[in-house]
């Protein structure tokens, strides 16, 4: 008898703990502010899990979303939900959603908060440094390599193409092909006469860093404004030599 009776009121903790463990569950969720909720709602409506991953949970088809937000900021979100199609050409396509501008700012509200939350400082998590091995050979000599002379330019032909900077998401290096923003072949060229009293060198590294100082004629002002922070000031001069090299 006292075995059933001292199993019961283990029972009753269990669910007492349970019920309140939900109640503070839902308090934090209404933590959650009535955008971003909207937001949360549209991602599982629209599947996008399916395809991408926040804080590296879903599906590994397309790109971690959980930094998006402060990567490519509310202005070029905007554009990219209203034509996904136009950007990363001749890559795998996200599907366009016909998203209202009302549910693409809750989207944009959630993506925000999600990189907000204390989680999205602790990711991507750290990469395994294993030293040892093939690498320790390696290591010397890559790093010797990347002392080596011109190589600026090259570094920063492959910041061009990846994460943070992907500024291929919107220039071309092909002449007159246009994606979001003008083709960049021989850009040095024209880099000097741009602005006045600007140099080629000085014109670059400005259009980076505040891209709406000078708007290129026939195109529109979306550019995102935060180079300046999300790239070292090493990484834009490599930037600037790269861009130099378009002759
Ligand atoms: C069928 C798969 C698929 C689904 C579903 C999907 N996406 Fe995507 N998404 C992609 C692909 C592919 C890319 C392009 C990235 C790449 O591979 O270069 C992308 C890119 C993005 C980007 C980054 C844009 C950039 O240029 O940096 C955002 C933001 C985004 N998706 C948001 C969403 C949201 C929000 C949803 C749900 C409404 C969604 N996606 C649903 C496949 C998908
Ligand atoms: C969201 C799309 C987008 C991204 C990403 C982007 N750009 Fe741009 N860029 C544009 C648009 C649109 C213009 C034209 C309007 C303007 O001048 O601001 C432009 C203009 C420029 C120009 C001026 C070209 C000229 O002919 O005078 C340079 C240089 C440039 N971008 C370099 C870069 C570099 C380098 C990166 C990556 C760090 C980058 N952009 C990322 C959209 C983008």
């Amino acid at each position: 008898m006292i075995g059933f009776r001292a199993f019961f009121a283990v029972c009753l903790l269990l669910a007492l703990g349970l019920l309140v463990a939900a109640a503070f569950g839902s308090a934090r969720a209404a933590a959650l502010p009535p955008k971003a909720a909207d937001g949360m709602r549209l991602w599982s409506a629209n599947r996008c899990a399916a395809c991408h991953t926040l804080y590296g949970q879903g599906g590994a088809y397309a790109p971690d979303l959980t930094h998006i937000a402060a990567q490519r900021g509310a202005d070029y979100l905007r554009e990219f939900f209203a034509n996904p199609g136009a950007f990363h050409p001749g890559q795998r396509p996200m599907p366009r959603f016909g998203l209202t501008r009302t549910e693409t700012d809750a989207l944009i509200a959630f993506l925000t908060w999600t990189g907000e939350q204390a989680p999205a400082a602790a990711w991507p998590p750290r990469p395994i440094l294993v030293s040892g091995g093939l690498s320790a050979g390696i290591a010397p000599m890559i790093a010797s390599a990347s002392t080596s002379a011109d190589d600026a330019a090259a570094r920063g032909r492959a910041l061009f193409s990846s994460s943070p900077a992907i500024c291929s998401t919107c220039h071309a290096l092909v002449p007159d092909v246009v994606v979001v923003g003008p083709s960049l072949a021989s850009v040095a060229n024209r880099a000097g006469s741009r602005v006045t009293g600007l140099s080629a060198e000085e014109y670059l590294r400005n259009s980076i860093l505040h891209p709406g100082d000078f708007v290129v004629p026939g195109f529109q002002d979306v550019m995102q404004k935060n180079f300046g922070s999300l790239l070292t000031s090493d990484q834009i001069s490599d930037l600037v030599a790269f861009l130099l090299t378009l002759r």
